[in-house]
């Protein structure tokens, strides 16, 4: 049997396949026939296929993605719908159904720069478009010269939230680009060349996001592995429950990239290049070839045999400082001038433009360890142990997730540890930041017997003092905290 991973994404002519009945099933026709009557009044006719994504929860594996480890995420059931039509304008022509976000043009150019100094939100489509067009080429596929297209976006993905907004949108608006031109590929091409899409807004992001939106089956979290992306069923055991909870500090990945989630980029990849360098490795030679902390884990391992370990971990606490490491520290080893190093990474560069020192030991360890958690979580969800053990098992795994990427990775932010806190305070057996962190949701694992209760906990002691000063109002509550199950991955409809 095909893995699931090498199909197509599916394309259906009913909305039931996708959200199921009953209510889901009446909130997605409203919002298809909501989307429909916007366009017609838009553009004077209506769409011709629509594509959707959904966000995704990170049960454990953060910030290891992009230095080539695997992570467990689940769809959630949040999504972005992209309703979309060619035109003979030769524009793109991006609308949403809330008035929130102002209309967006673009020419219908696949080599236009993306104004990054200029963050706007129909940015995301361009990084879709530009993506499809550069995939297209690399493929020696002929799919004609580039075309206009009317769009309009409905999303549910709260964002700025840890969420995976900005993936669910370019995962959808790729797939509606692709449908409008009635162009298919395997899930785990979408998933890479999604990946790429979106490095054009200058995070330097792995491809978990893609990876899960794309491939991800309802009733499963995936085990998503990379070089190459497969992703594999994680059946999650009964009797618990994920709850997500905001904790009102917008994450603004993009924006914050040169001094956040691209700083930890490059400090991983510092990290491995010092690491090699003192295994022996020349430095011209570990500059040019090592990439990521998992191109020198081998080494790591071996270091550690020596010194009756299996532990990559090892390696950094006996070879990495655990002060800052300034830059003439770094130069000192690699040989190389830091600017040198990163010349071919605008967004490196500017990373280096913002930064001071590196923690390379600190981060260093975080990955090891995380990605040995991400293996320990998979392992214990299919062990003979208790219900009662396993949860406890996996809550354990997530609160040393969260301590790690708290201390060691500096990702959190008052908001989540006050939140994490509260979680555990209430019963959780498990808590932790999900996504990128610096704001955005925690996750929690919790007892579906005990959940209704700890949603009310936390809504009197997170979320009422925020409401009374007027944060957010007490009746989008349920935008803010909400269980969820594993939902679908992305889909096609043509009606
Ligand atoms: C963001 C990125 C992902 C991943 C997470 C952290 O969501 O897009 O690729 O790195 O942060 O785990």
């Amino acid at each position: 049997m095909a893995r699931h991973e090498d199909l197509p994404i599916p394309i259906y002519s009913s909305l039931q396949p996708v959200y199921g009945d009953k209510s889901p099933l009446e909130e997605a026709q409203l919002r298809f026939e909501n989307l429909k009557s916007k366009f017609i009044q838009s553009f004077g006719h209506p769409p011709e296929v629509y594509a959707r994504s959904p966000g995704r929860v990170n049960l454990i594996g953060e910030h290891i993605d992009y230095e080539g480890y695997s992570v467990l995420p689940m769809a959630i059931r949040q999504d972005i719908i992209v309703a979309i039509r060619k035109n003979d304008q030769n524009l793109l022509r991006i609308t949403n159904v809330s008035e929130k976000y102002i209309i967006c043009t673009y020419p219908a150019d696949p080599n236009q720069d993306i104004d990054l100094k200029n963050h706007i939100w129909g940015h995301y489509f361009i990084c879709g478009y530009k993506g499809f067009y550069e995939y297209a080429k690399s493929k020696g596929l002929d799919v004609g010269v580039p075309v206009g297209l009317d769009v309009i976006v409905d999303g549910t993905v709260p964002t700025g939230s840890g969420l995976s907004s900005s993936a669910a949108f370019v995962c959808s608006a790729t797939i509606a680009i692709m449908a409008a031109l009635n162009l298919n590929f395997p899930k785990k091409e979408i998933a890479q060349l999604t990946c790429e899409c979106e490095r054009h807004i200058g995070t330097q992001s792995g491809g978990m996001d893609q990876a899960i939106s794309v491939m991800a089956q309802s009733g499963f979290a995936e085990l998503i592995d990379f070089n190459p992306i497969r992703a594999t069923d994680v059946q999650l055991p009964a009797g618990g429950s994920f709850v997500i909870a905001h904790s009102l500090a917008e994450s603004k990945k993009a924006v914050t990239a040169a001094t956040n989630y691209n700083n930890r980029v490059v400090e991983c990849r510092l990290a491995a290049i010092v690491l090699v360098i003192k295994l022996g490795m020349r430095p011209q030679e570990a500059i040019s070839k090592v990439k990521t902390l998992s191109d020198v884990e081998g080494l790591c391992v071996s270091f550690a045999k020596n010194h009756g370990s299996s532990d990559p971990v090892l390696a950094v606490k006996e070879l990495l400082n655990e002060e800052p490491y300034t830059v003439e520290d770094v130069e000192k080893i690699t040989e190389e001038n830091l600017q040198s190093m990163f010349a071919n990474s605008p967004s490196s560069l500017d990373v280096l433009k913002a930064s001071r020192h590196y923690k390379l030991f600190q981060r260093a360890s975080h990955v090891y360890s995380e990605a040995k958690r991400v293996h320990a979580f998979k392992d214990t969800v299919s062990s003979k142990l208790s219900e009662e053990d396993m949860l406890k098992k996996l809550g354990d795994l997530m609160n040393e997730s969260h301590h790690s990427c708290s201390v060691l990775y500096e990702c959190s932010c008052p908001e989540l540890e006050e939140l994490v806190k509260i979680c555990r305070n209430n019963g959780a057996l498990g808590a932790r930041l999900t996504g990128a962190g610096w704001g955005g949701c925690a996750v929690a694992l919790v007892k579906d017997s005990s959940v209704p209760q700890f949603i009310l906990d936390l809504k009197d002691q997170f979320y009422q003092s925020r409401i009374e000063k007027g944060v957010i109002s007490k009746f989008d509550l349920g935008l803010y905290i909400f269980a969820s199950k594993p939902s679908n991955g992305a889909a096609i409809f043509k009606f």
